[in-house]
């Protein structure tokens, strides 16, 4: 028995794998790109291919059996993922194409109601892209400021606490970071890149301290998948995340929100479900959430999300989070142990600060040369600003090379990132 299966006997990555046809076509592959997105098991593929086979028709729609079953199997998600992230009622879930969508629709609708010239948009330099342009550009748009919190020497929000607050139980302070004037506030779960846990139920906290209407959005694609989310006990406004990265199909998002705001909302995009009447001179629109799923959705792939979540509860969010720590935590320590100095690991030093995300960098080699010569040896890893420039502006390097691990990876797949990572060296050598 592995160290590994010692800490987490619930999990049992050779035995998963099996789940994941990939492997059957690809026995040699090393998927160490689960952050970009997740394996998909036979059970999500087969519900797919169940809907497309048996009863593929719209939804909301037909007066006919499978139209009825098909709509069925779609709402029925939106209850499952309800559930599973302890939103209040399923209307609060919104189906969309990815995390991506579901925050620009935040920031297209209420966020421009909202924001004017002079306001404040608080975000950080660890956020993704997709939770960083939106806001900057609606900043831009409204002439309102963009506040970004910076990282500190741990790799952690600059307005977190250092390890002797942490254990002295302070807790996090806001001040003129957070002001009357600030209307928006968003940030990551996990970083992409750094793997770091933000403590955002703290954060939310203390910014609504400070400003009780500020509006609270937290991008979580990189936690869901890995960590029970409780929407109501983050306290956050708005949360999205995409399916594809929790071996859900792509093209498939969540955006969750506090159904009082939805209510407010205006739409987002116009025609489909989200009507209730048109004439010629008026059009009113159905409540949340079909107000703002305009257009025939991806059926199967929410349905497929509804298979991903059954398999998720399956395993258990608990142990999924543990055995990744574990992997991560033992990565690191290979990774440090072969290298040395010639390495150096981007994030949180204490392993309960951080996911199963592990990126650094190789002294003297390209991120993308580690990243094609480990594919010669079958091994994926990402490689490149992995969509966080302002991340890596901070960090003082132009791009990293990212292992994320998820539940089909456990030490031997540690090993042979060593081993490809040695093979890379062994090329740079004497150049
Ligand atoms: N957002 C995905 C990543 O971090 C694609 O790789």
């Amino acid at each position: 028995m592995s160290s590994l299966d010692q800490k987490n006997i619930m999990l049992d990555p050779q035995k998963l794998k099996n789940d994941f046809p990939i492997f059957k076509s690809h026995r040699t592959l090393t998927y160490l790109d689960s952050g970009a997105t997740s394996l998909k098991p036979k059970a999500v593929i087969d519900k797919i291919t169940e809907y497309y086979e048996t009863y593929s028709a719209n939804i909301h729609r037909g007066i006919y059996k499978i139209s009825e079953l098909a709509s069925q199997e779609y709402e029925d998600t939106r209850i499952v993922v309800s559930t599973f992230i302890h939103s209040n009622r399923p209307e609060e879930v919104i189906f969309t194409r990815n995390a991506t969508e579901g925050i620009n629709l935040v920031a297209s609708t209420i966020g421009s109601d909202t924001v004017s010239a002079g306001d404040e948009i608080v975000t950080t330099v660890m956020e993704h892209h997709a939770n960083f342009v939106p806001w900057q550009q609606l900043a831009f748009a409204t002439g309102a400021d963009l506040k970004v919190i910076d990282i500190n020497n741990n790799y952690e929000l600059a307005i977190t606490n250092d390890e002797l607050q942490k254990a002295q139980n302070k807790s996090i302070d806001l001040k003129g970071v957070v002001t009357d004037r600030t209307k928006i506030f968003a940030v990551t779960l996990v970083s992409n890149v750094l793997g770091t846990i933000n403590p955002v139920k703290e954060i939310i906290a203390a910014a609504k301290k400070i400003n009780p209407h500020i509006i609270t959005v937290v991008d979580a694609a990189q936690a869901v998948p890995h960590m029970q989310i409780d929407v109501q006990d983050l306290g956050c406004d708005f949360l999205v995340f995409s399916s594809h990265k929790m071996l859900g199909p792509t093209g498939v998002g969540v955006l969750w929100g506090r159904y009082g705001l939805f209510k407010k909302m205006s739409p987002y995009q116009y025609g489909g479900d989200m009507i209730r009447s048109v004439s010629i001179s008026e059009t009113t629109f159905a409540e949340a959430p079909h107000k703002f799923e305009a257009g025939t959705p991806h059926i199967a792939g929410v349905i497929g999300l509804k298979e991903a979540i059954k398999y998720l509860y399956h395993i258990g969010l608990k142990h999924i989070h543990a055995h990744e720590k574990d992997v991560a935590s033992y990565a690191i320590s290979r990774l440090n142990k072969e290298f040395g100095e010639n390495i150096k690991i981007f994030g949180p030093s204490a392993i309960e600060y951080r996911s199963g995300i592990v990126s650094f960098q190789l002294e003297g080699i390209h991120p993308h040369d580690i990243a094609q010569i480990l594919d010669e040896h079958d091994i994926a890893v990402r490689a490149g600003h992995h969509c966080a420039m302002p991340l890596h502006t901070a960090l003082g390097v132009p791009a990293t090379t990212r292992a994320s691990f998820y539940i089909y990876n456990d030490e031997e797949d540690v090993e042979r990132l060593i081993e490809g990572l040695k093979k890379v060296r062994n090329v740079f050598r004497g150049r």
